[in-house]
């Protein structure tokens, strides 16, 4: 395919404008119908799953979602930063029901076809390090994170793996041990796996190591290199590092621009794998494709899942050829790969590659600079961060003393759904702004609006 300009290029990409207004509220949610399906959820569905707002969706499309009394929301969660290019973009679906009507499963342990191989080429082709690559599917982010621990342990022959605090890599027992972000996320669940250790992430609004970003020297990593490696964990013994680019689940955190370029001089000295988990900050979504690239970062492995299909379930590990050699029959997947997630994904990355990780870093950088504007309007505004359309607002009690607001946070994040705009949080008192990369700039301003709105109304009456 040709194309002339930028604008061509994204025309031919973006699904089919919204028929119809929105965001757009018909009943004050959670409207009736929505509370009758919630009420029978609490009877059968396991109690845990404890939504922050009550949402019951009839249908979604592009940037909007329908709930069942009618409401229409504009939609900056993307299913945890998932639908990547819209809700049902009609490549993606068109991609998933030519492959449904020829083949939905084979197992690809056992039978081989096209569309896997031609994923695994694709992704090859395009991680962020240098040579030769391979790459296992399987079917979620905590999957792929195991699939990498497993590998990294056994291609080294070491057993500790470093992650960091505020990380967030999956709760099976073995990601859960990685995952380093909530308490009740780990609480009564132990014990959990041996030699895992954690230090600190590069969070320079509330810096572990009391340094400011503009004249620091990246000292959050001599809590790595001098105090975990000097007393208590052999760098020697130490198989992996397992980073986020950008965390997530943390509080939405782009590290210090040197942080990632230093750890992998850390651990290439040191004969140390670097995994970089790019589950929620790859895919196109901070304006490359893959987070490591902003940074110059070339892993060792680079895990991906959430945003590669736009909603269907898949993820995949991708390693240098040299890293990616184990026993034969030593790991596999029954669903891992299967056709109609590779044809989504293959879809997706021709959408992303087309346009929409362009998209996402232009109106990404045109709405940190609306929404950072807002700080001298809102006391509540501690930091607004960011790349692309992975952008993070902490919400403190005082812009001085950075006191976290999690209450107030969480009245903004309600606040935004009742008047149409659908939001997450994330780490202590942060709001996670991660729409579709298909987010337009009057899609960025209506969010910006809605914002400025129910920021000030908390804001009064805190
Ligand atoms: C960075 C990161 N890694 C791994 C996971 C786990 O992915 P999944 O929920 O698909 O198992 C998540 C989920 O939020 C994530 O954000």
């Amino acid at each position: 395919m040709q194309f002339k300009d930028t604008n061509e290029k994204l025309t031919s990409v973006m699904p089919p404008p919204y028929p119809g207004e929105y965001p757009k509220i018909a009943v004050t949610p959670p409207g009736p119908k929505t509370k009758e399906w919630n009420a029978r959820d609490r009877k059968v569905v396991s109690q845990n799953l404890t939504p922050d707002y009550e949402l019951v969706t009839e249908r979604a499309s592009g940037m909007v979602i329908e709930d069942l009394d009618g409401n229409r929301f504009l939609d900056f969660a993307a299913g945890i930063s998932t639908v990547s290019t819209g809700h049902c973009h009609p490549e993606v679906v068109r991609a998933v029901q030519q492959q449904a009507e020829n083949l939905m499963h084979v197992c690809y342990t056992d039978f081989h076809y096209p569309a896997y191989i031609e994923l695994c080429e694709t992704l090859a082709k395009l991680a962020p390090m240098p040579g030769d690559k391979r790459v296992f599917l399987s079917n979620s982010g905590a999957e792929a994170v195991e699939t990498s621990i497993k590998l990294a342990r056994t291609r080294t022959g070491r057993s500790k793996i470093i992650a960091f605090y505020g990380a967030f890599h999956g709760r099976t027992l073995g990601t859960l041990t990685l995952t380093a972000s909530k308490p009740v996320q780990r609480r009564s669940f132990g014990p959990l796996l041996p030699d895992i250790f954690h230090t600190h992430y590069s969070y320079c609004y509330r810096c572990p190591v009391n340094r400011k970003p503009d004249s620091c020297d990246v000292q959050c990593l001599d809590l790595l290199t001098d105090s975990m490696f000097r007393h208590t964990v052999p760098p020697d013994e130490v198989a992996a590092v397992l980073v986020e680019p950008i965390q997530g689940e943390g509080g939405f955190i782009p590290p210090h621009p040197e942080f990632l370029r230093r750890l992998q001089s850390i651990c290439r000295e040191n004969g140390i794998l670097l995994i970089a988990d790019e589950v929620q900050c790859g895919m196109g979504r901070t304006g490359k494709l893959f987070a490591s690239e902003h940074f110059g970062l070339e892993p060792d492995i680079v895990i991906l899942a959430k945003g590669i299909a736009s909603g269907m379930p898949i993820s995949a590990v991708i390693a240098r050829d040299e890293v990616m050699k184990w026993n034969d029959g030593s790991h596999g997947s029954t669903f891992g790969g299967n056709p109609l997630s590779c044809q989504a994904a293959l879809a997706t990355l021709r959408l992303l590659q087309g346009g929409l990780t362009e998209n996402a870093g232009r109106v990404g950088a045109r709405l940190i600079e609306k929404l950072r504007a807002l700080k001298d309007k809102h006391a509540l505004l501690g930091d607004v961060r960011g790349m692309g359309l992975m952008i993070g607002l902490e919400i403190v009690a005082d812009q001085a003393t950075r006191e976290p607001a999690p209450k107030q946070r969480e009245r903004i994040v309600c606040g935004a759904y009742e008047k149409g705009l659908l939001t997450l949080p994330c780490g202590k008192s942060t709001i996670r702004l991660s729409p579709p990369l298909i987010c337009s700039d009057s899609d960025a301003d209506k969010a910006v609006a809605i914002l400025d709105a129910v920021i000030g109304e908390v804001g009064a009456t805190s």
